[in-house]
């Protein structure tokens, strides 16, 4: 296992974002859609990107991983089962049940289990799988289901009562591509990754209208066919940058930014005083010398992302007054708060609220990290803390994020990995 030696930085200079992790995964399972080859550009090669590949290859996919290009194939032999081995190490993996269901007529599919972020059931994307005529039941850990005269348009409805979700919103629309008939998915979630999922499906010949709208038509066809794409670049990676350098208070300019993508993240930091220029797809950050602070609410697209929550809470605590997050998303995602607080950092925790008091200095310590955000925002912690800061358990921040900390270093980051 590795860990993270982390010292105070400045960090000066530019670096590019990466292809989305959350755009990549689905797109992916939607190539099961067709028995074409596909071929996707931008592709970061993450630990989660191979989790799905192998998913994908139990599925009688055969996949070729060259630079950040993916080329699906497909075998002759095919499966319908997603074991529990695989799913339970990323939940995204249940985004294969739709297109198995509505391609291969029946899947097997593991539910995922708990996760460290807080409860994450999946019964919209349960609800609306019946809505289309799927019969699905629950049968010692998995979810086994079958459509033997196939999918058939309807109307779903996708709200919970925290909005839509995300990759439930993919699951229904995927099998709804190949359905009989018309299908209407009301209350969609809005996120860029399903409209990138949804310019993907497209392109392989599916009839869509809407697409990070919160209403989908989707008129299914008898087949789609292979299809090439390149995935949008990842927002969270750039909100995680921009708040590596609001914490540091270190200018930097980050390229392959989807300004659309980013405007509540923006919007947050030009509140705390950052000055920011775009100019075509690059971000030029200049923050300021005082943070100042600001009340966060985490909300659905176009609200400010769950997954940028713990990474803003370090310029938070360095800033000059009291600030209050509020976790509308997961209610639960505060693992990083306890290790926040081992740090120096000035946060009490109630329910769904941080309240986060403005500390002049942050010191290092031995750390762990609990999940991929949080993995992140202890790094950011570690570069603005006195001393040395040690991350444990960097597992997590692989799955998510493209050579992070080679990106940094190149900033001008002190960080290094070690053997745990
Ligand atoms: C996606 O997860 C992302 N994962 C998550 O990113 C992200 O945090 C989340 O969306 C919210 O933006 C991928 O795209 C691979 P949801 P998803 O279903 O789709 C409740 C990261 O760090 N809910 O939109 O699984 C749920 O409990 C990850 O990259 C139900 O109640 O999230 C939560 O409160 C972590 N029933 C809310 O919806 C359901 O059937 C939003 O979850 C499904 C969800």
């Amino acid at each position: 296992m590795d860990k993270f030696v982390v010292y105070k930085s400045i960090l000066k200079g530019q670096v590019s974002a990466s292809g989305s992790k959350n755009s990549s995964l689905p797109i992916m399972a939607a190539t099961l859609l067709t028995d074409e080859t596909c071929v996707i550009h931008n592709v970061p090669d993450l630990s989660d990107v191979r989790t799905m590949a192998r998913i994908l290859e139990n599925l009688g996919k055969k996949i070729e991983f060259s630079g950040h290009t993916l080329r699906i194939h497909s075998r002759r032999q095919r499966n319908y089962v997603a074991p529990y081995r695989l799913v339970r190490t990323m939940r995204a993996s249940f985004c294969v049940l739709g297109p198995l269901l509505a391609k291969r007529k029946k899947a097997k599919v593991s539910l995922p289990g708990g996760c460290v972020i807080g409860s994450r059931p999946v019964d919209l994307h349960i609800k609306g799988l019946i809505q289309l005529g799927a019969h699905l039941i629950i049968e010692n850990g998995y979810c086994v289901g079958h459509t033997a005269a196939g999918l058939i348009g309807n109307h779903v409805f996708l709200g919970g009562h925290f909005g839509s979700s995300v990759l439930g919103t993919g699951n229904v629309l995927m099998a709804a591509t190949l359905a009989k008939g018309e299908t209407l998915i009301e209350y969609s979630a809005c996120e860029p990754e399903i409209a990138d999922l949804v310019s993907f499906l497209k392109k392989m010949g599916a009839d869509i209208q809407g697409g990070g709208t919160q209403l989908i038509k989707v008129k299914g066809k008898k087949e789609l066919h292979g299809a090439e794409h390149t995935v949008i670049p990842d927002r969270i990676e750039v909100g995680t940058l921009i708040a590596a350098s609001l914490a540091t208070r270190s200018p930097l300019t980050i390229k392959n930014v989807h300004p659309l993508h980013m405007t509540s993240v923006l919007e947050c930091a030009r509140r705390m005083g950052a000055q920011l220029r775009m100019k075509k797809n690059i971000l030029t950050i200049r923050p300021p010398r005082k943070l100042r602070p600001v009340n966060i609410t985490t909300l659905p697209f176009p609200g400010f992302p769950t997954d940028l929550q713990a990474q803003f809470m370090i310029p938070l605590c360095l800033a000059d007054g009291v600030s209050l997050i509020t976790e509308k998303i997961f209610p639960d995602r505060f693992m990083h708060v306890a290790e926040l607080q081992r740090m120096g950092a000035k946060i009490s925790r109630s329910g769904p609220y941080a309240i986060i008091e403005g500390t002049r200095s942050m010191y290092g310590a031995e750390v762990m990290a609990s999940d991929l955000r949080a993995s992140a925002a202890l790094v950011i912690a570690g570069l603005v803390s006195q001393g040395k800061t040690e991350i444990l358990r960097i597992y997590h921040l692989d799955r998510g994020y493209y050579k992070l900390e080679e990106k940094l270093r190149q900033l001008g980051a002190r960080i290094n990995r070690e053997k745990q």
